[in-house]
């Protein structure tokens, strides 16, 4: 029953809390309202307090329930695997329960996502109509449900899975659910994901109104061949073509077991002295040559059982007592327990340790490889087994809040396998993400366009790679790689020592346009406009918060003879200014075929009867550029 309502002021927020009490027992439930005023968004969670005498055992918690009037509401959610990430899917609600979960327990994007919107009247569209947007602000396992049954409404429940995760409560403590984010659009799923991007750069984003650099990560071009003389050519080259950071990935660390593969040494984060004999103190001493950033990989909540970490701490793994750990990557890795207060300033210290010694480390590429597969934990009681995956992102959190209290200024990025940590939970102190091992330009397409829906592109990390891919084995123009790359934050992860002169002038070229509308991709408003998911083509474009500024992305992806292309009308554009529109990321010595190229168009015109930009044939693009005049 209810007890009581208040509001409280916070920041450029309010808080209303509901209190709620048991009519039987003495527990206590306050639902929370966080409403923003600046942003769109309410974040909604739930406190539970024991008041009883004894302990009490919690076996579902969601953050919040949310009744949708019944109706022709449709379902947008994303799903996929590794290396085909963000998959964007769009269902129709029916009687029944349909549920979204996932059991991951270290990453949770790779498959479900935590986040939905529900486009109110019938299938969604991109730029109209009324859409809810919802995402779980947590990054262990969660649960989102909606329940369609015999009343008026569709009921939406989210929050942790509960799945072997029952919580024992003690006697005057209170549990806090993560939050889910609330957001409502009038114009359409571009609008809430609009909503979501504000509130992500503002609110949970570190850093999220600075520039990003543009990186060339080490990975795809050296992967475990790392030495000092490669890492300085690459430095030398991403400076050549006017790139601002480079980050060392994977490989460089280990010395009584040299990680010269994926199946030793996480946990030794100490330099391999045979491919470093300078040290970090060296790299960053290229870097100044350089004059690029340095970054640094680290995997710091892993171990491998040929390590020295475990070796000295079997145990400080999650491990299931009695029986054989089941192995993980390289057949030997396996997850630290950070519901283990001793781990957690371990992994705290691998961190603290680097940037202590080495402040002028800018960037570090936090991956995470392995989920839990053992589940149970050698720190936790008996009792209390069951509080590992909940436990273990306490402890995650703990650790994050740490290092930023420490270290506010360095740019982090959230890795998992590539997209396994896309969620708003996981994402609270880092800076970006790393949206898919698969760098297919055509691929990240749809895996870009999806993840979109939920991350600004200012997060989205998504770099220029070598042909024939590496994942899809596909072949690619340069320009079509580096024109899917620019709609997100660009880097590259390539060798560059194999590519030729003439493209390494096209790079250079496109970093130095790149930087042009950077503020616009990474500050502005996102339109999506063509969908790839409904045919065989792909644009969206960002505006400028003062609208003088827009860029437009159009891509052919698999176009058939004789097919009727419609023109593509752009949005968020002011109708009563005039813009120029210029082709930008042209090949050198090519001119536009755009019949629109260097010519000046009404906002209105422009959103009204539109652009023809498609048309160029099997993946090829356009980018073009929008200036008011
Ligand atoms: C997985 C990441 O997604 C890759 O980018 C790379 O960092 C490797 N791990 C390194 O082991």
């Amino acid at each position: 029953m209810a007890t009581g309502c208040d509001v409280k002021n916070e920041g450029k927020a309010s808080v209303t809390t509901v209190h709620l009490k048991d009519p039987v027992y003495n527990i206590k439930v306050d639902l929370k309202y966080r409403a923003y005023n600046d942003v769109d968004m309410i974040e909604a969670w739930t406190e539970i307090l024991n008041g009883e005498k004894g302990t009490v055992t919690l076996t579902t918690f969601a953050s919040a329930m949310l009744p949708i009037r019944r109706g022709d509401v449709w379902m947008s959610h994303l799903s996929g695997t590794w290396a085909a990430e963000g998959q964007l899917s769009h269902e129709k609600l029916q009687p029944g329960e349909f549920v979204i979960r996932n059991n991951d327990g270290t990453r949770n994007s790779h498959t479900d996502h935590a986040e939905v919107m529900f486009s109110l009247d019938g299938k969604g569209q991109e730029n109209a109509g009324n859409v809810i947007g919802a995402a779980l602000v947590y990054s262990g396992n969660y649960k989102l449900k909606t329940v369609t049954d015999d009343t008026e409404y569709h009921y939406f429940f989210a929050g942790i899975n509960e799945q072997n995760s029952e919580y024992h409560l003690k006697k005057g403590e209170t549990f806090k659910t993560p939050a889910l984010a609330l957001t409502y659009s009038t114009q359409g799923l571009s609008g809430a994901s609009r909503n979501f991007h504000k509130w992500g750069r503002k609110y949970i984003l570190a850093h999220g109104d600075k520039e990003r650099d543009i990186l060339l990560n080490s990975w795809e071009g050296v992967y475990f061949d790392i030495n000092q003389k490669g890492m300085d050519q690459m430095m030398a080259d991403i400076h050549s073509m006017d790139g601002e950071l480079f980050v060392m990935d994977d490989g460089w660390f280990g010395t009584k077991y040299p990680r010269v593969t994926d199946n030793c040494a996480l946990g030794d984060w100490v330099v391999d002295t045979k491919k470093l004999p300078n040290g970090i103190e060296g790299l960053l001493n290229d870097a100044r040559k350089n004059q690029v950033k340095f970054g640094i990989w680290i995997e710091p909540e892993m171990t491998n059982t040929t390590s020295m970490l475990y070796e000295k701490h079997p145990d400080w793994v999650i491990k299931a007592p009695k029986r054989d750990a089941v192995l993980g990557r390289g057949g030997t890795q396996l997850v630290l327990d950070l519901s283990n207060p001793k781990v957690q300033d371990f992994v705290f210290g691998v961190v603290d340790n680097l940037l202590t010694k080495y402040p002028d480390i800018a960037y570090i590429k936090w991956d995470a490889n392995m989920a839990i597969m053992n589940h149970g934990s050698q720190y936790l009681s008996a009792a209390d087994q069951s509080h590992l995956y909940i436990a273990y992102h306490q402890g995650f959190a703990k650790v994050i809040d740490r290092i930023r209290a420490k270290y506010k200024d360095v740019v982090i990025q959230c890795c998992a396998s590539g997209g396994g940590r896309a969620n708003w939970g996981m994402l609270r102190g880092f800076d970006e993400f790393w949206v898919s091992d698969n760098t297919d330009a055509m691929q990240r397409i749809y895996m870009q366009y999806g993840t979109s829906y939920f991350f600004p592109a200012i997060a989205m990390a998504s770099h220029i790679s070598a042909v024939p891919n590496h994942t899809v084995f596909r072949t690619t123009s340069l320009k079509y790689r580096i024109d899917v790359a620019m709609s997100g934050r660009l880097g590259m992860e390539i060798q560059p020592k194999n590519m030729t002169d003439e493209e390494k002038a096209l790079c250079r070229k496109a970093i130095s346009e790149y930087k042009e509308i950077r503020p616009v991709v990474q500050f502005g408003d996102l339109y999506r406009l063509v969908s790839p998911y409904e045919g065989n083509h792909m644009a969206l474009n960002y505006v400028s918060k003062d609208t003088n500024k827009a860029v437009l992305f159009a891509y052919d992806i698999h176009p058939r003879f004789q097919e009727k292309l419609l023109a593509v009308k752009l949005q968020g554009l002011d109708p009563n200014k005039q813009y120029k529109v210029e082709e930008i990321n042209l090949m050198p010595a090519a001119s536009s075929g755009l019949a629109a190229n260097g010519k000046v168009y009404s906002g209105d015109y422009l959103m009204k009867v539109g652009l023809d930009v498609f048309g160029l044939g099997q993946t090829q693009s356009r980018v073009i550029e929008l200036t008011a005049q």
